[in-house]
């Protein structure tokens, strides 16, 4: 089981919209959480939502895995926990928590916080060593070691602010002892809120064990508490999601100017070039060469060998193997067949002011610079439109050129 708190109003953030679903590389920050916990086979996860929970559970829909739980007011994050007793009272076993703003978990750690926790053991908790732990709660040890409690940041004296070893919210505890603890937690703290963190204080305080790892790469111990740290979030996903591109083949001429959508696609041998942005569903083939300057956007599938250059701009289209559009074409709700050729500057106009239409380009097409695609458009295998062309529905007709 997993507890994910994710009901927090966040006022560092300075937004309307759900904290959890603010994106990293194009996916909201509680989906890696959400699969993070999947990967080490977690059965259930009850996510704690608040004010924003409508928006929240609208974005993951009615996933069987998780259970939705209502925070009605936010009194902290112990207060949240208990939010779910009704649903985990009974249950006899260990509880995940985790935190739905901390979207660069990786399941690996989460696999070792599970191997190293015992049974006869409370609570585990992963913790990490920062070079700046400012924000963070401190691990306060005792002389042999052993965990002693946290203390949040703005609750420390100033000799704990010292502490580098911090708190980034990845705990395993016994459910019963959990529930007993969360209970008795009291607001007594600067900002009168309900700690999760007072909770293992207490814990230890009754007798019991409590077991803290340090299994956290600082890198991925980062809380999103506000909009520079969801940037630096995005560099950091940015940054794993390239090295897994490049690790399986493509090559990726310059990381710093390029960005990778968390659900691209990329195939052996492709070669993006630099300043080239994909963001959304995207899935390109194998030995492409994309960008300098791309933008795919969501809905584009980019077969076999085919070449984008500078200011292309693909959306929601099909562009099958060896087609080129090499100089400043746009390619919106279209699918292209085979070893097309877009001259510079052709484009499809796929939006006639009141809805989208498709554009059909058959195999071995020659579109010539300039030329204008007005859609709904259909043009048979082999059609040449000369540069500078503006064809539309009927043109297409009455040249015999291809169906509408
Ligand atoms: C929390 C930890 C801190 C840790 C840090 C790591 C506590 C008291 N502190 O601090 O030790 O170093 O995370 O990122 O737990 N939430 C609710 N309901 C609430 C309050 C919060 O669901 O009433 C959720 C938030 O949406 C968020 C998570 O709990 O996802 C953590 O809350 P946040 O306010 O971000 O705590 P931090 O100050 O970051
Ligand atoms: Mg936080």
């Amino acid at each position: 089981m997993a507890i994910i708190l994710a009901a927090g109003i966040s006022q560092r953030m300075n937004t309307q919209l759900a904290k959890v679903l603010h994106e990293v590389c194009g996916r909201p920050m509680l989906a890696y959480v959400l699969d993070a916990c999947r990967q080490v086979g977690v059965a259930k996860m009850y996510v704690v939502v608040g004010f924003t929970a409508e928006q929240v559970r609208e974005q993951f829909g009615d996933a069987d895995d998780i259970v939705w739980v209502r925070q009605d007011e936010q009194k902290g994050t112990a207060h949240a926990v208990l939010c779910c007793k009704e649903h985990l009272k009974d249950f006899e076993g260990e509880t995940l928590i985790l935190c739905g703003d901390g979207p660069l978990i990786r399941a690996e750690m989460l696999k070792t916080l599970i191997e190293k926790h015992r049974a006869e053991t409370a609570a585990t908790l992963a913790t990490a060593v920062l070079d700046d732990p400012a924000g963070y709660g401190r691990i306060v040890r005792d002389v042999y070691g052993n965990i002693e409690g946290i203390v949040e940041h703005s609750d420390c004296t100033s000799e704990q602010l010292t502490i580098r070893e911090v708190n980034p919210s990845y705990y395993l505890f016994n459910n019963k002892i959990l529930f007993e603890a969360v209970e008795k937690v009291r607001p007594d703290n600067v900002k009168k809120e309900y700690y999760l963190t007072d909770a293992l204080s207490l814990i230890i305080a009754t007798g019991h064990k409590v077991t803290a790892v340090t299994a956290v790469r600082p890198e991925e111990a980062m809380g999103v508490n506000s909009r520079a740290q969801l940037s630096a979030a995005s560099k950091i996903m940015q940054h794993r999601i390239q090295q897994v591109l490049m690790d399986s083949g493509v090559t990726i001429v310059d990381p710093d100017n390029t960005w990778i959508d968390a659900r691209a696609q990329i195939g052996q041998d492709t070669v993006i070039e630099p300043f080239t942005y994909i963001h959304g569903v995207v899935k390109i083939g194998r030995g492409c060469r994309i960008g300098p300057f791309a933008y795919l956007r969501g809905g584009t599938v980019l077969k076999d060998d085919v070449v984008l250059g500078v200011f292309t701009e693909v959306k929601n289209s099909t562009l099958a193997d060896g087609v080129r559009a090499r100089h400043q074409s746009y390619i919106g709700d279209a699918a292209v067949g085979q070893n097309v050729n877009l001259g510079a500057g052709s484009i499809t106009a796929n939006f006639d002011g009141e809805k989208v239409n498709q554009t059909r380009i058959g195999n071995n097409c020659f579109i010539g610079s300039g030329a204008i695609l007005i859609a709904p458009l259909e043009l048979k295998d082999g059609s040449h439109i000369s540069a500078g062309m503006v064809v539309g529905p009927h043109f297409a007709k009455e040249r015999k050129m291809g169906t509408v």
